[in-house]
């Protein structure tokens, strides 16, 4: 038990990473889903928010991911900052973020980037690059200008965590990890240290 709490270090250490200028992307993680057959598939991704309650990121809800998370919502994030020399690992479960949410991050989204969301069929075969930037002309010209809806197909997940895991690499490989474990009542957290 501990009454140190995982998300004010986490804090702490986001913080510091963005203010870090060779870290282009502090927001930036690595998400890994797992497939039906048992085939865990990996990629990066950008936190978009986040809070004590859990980690919030936006894709395609028909790419591999998507449909990964339709099956199995168990999923893990890991957050590198290189030159802090920090990693942070997140495990939980994932739901879908309700349409409020999910439609206000959309339309704070730049013009282009709306207009790309309906555009790319998220993880399917395209034929080449010029076809994707057809697709974009023709879905931007669909929309009058402002009045670009989020597509059903498009919405945010937000990872609950119950093990959040702080690594601090030191010399020699002797680094630091600090697990967080969510207790059983699922409000607290048990502290503890691992080996490196
Ligand atoms: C720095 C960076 C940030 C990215 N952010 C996102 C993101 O927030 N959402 C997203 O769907 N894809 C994002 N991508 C693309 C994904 O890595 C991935 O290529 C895409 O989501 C398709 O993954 P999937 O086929 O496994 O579903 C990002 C890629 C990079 C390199």
């Amino acid at each position: 038990m501990t009454n140190q709490n995982p998300f004010a270090l986490f804090e702490q250490w986001f913080e510091k990473a963005k203010n870090v200028e060779e870290i282009k992307y502090a927001d930036a993680f690595n998400l890994a889903t797992v497939s039906e057959n048992g085939q865990p598939s990996n990629r990066t991704l950008l936190l978009k928010s986040w809070d004590e309650t859990g980690f919030v990121f936006y894709t395609n809800l028909a790419s591999r991911k998507g449909q990964e998370i339709s099956l199995n919502n168990k999923v893990s994030m890991c957050f590198y900052w290189g030159p802090l020399d920090l990693q942070v690992r997140i495990e939980g479960t994932c739901q879908q973020v309700d349409d409020a949410q999910a439609d206000a991050y959309f339309d704070s989204r730049p013009l282009a980037s709306r207009v790309g969301a309906w555009a790319s069929k998220q993880s399917q075969p395209l034929k080449s690059h010029a076809h994707l930037l057809k697709r974009v002309a023709k879905e931007g010209l669909k929309f009058p200008l402002g009045k670009m809806k989020r597509p059903d197909f498009w919405s945010g997940f937000k990872l609950t965590p119950h093990r959040i895991e702080f690594m601090q690499m030191k010399d020699y490989r002797l680094h630091e990890r600090r697990e967080f474990a969510r207790m059983d009542d699922g409000v607290g957290w048990v502290e503890g240290f691992l080996y490196p």
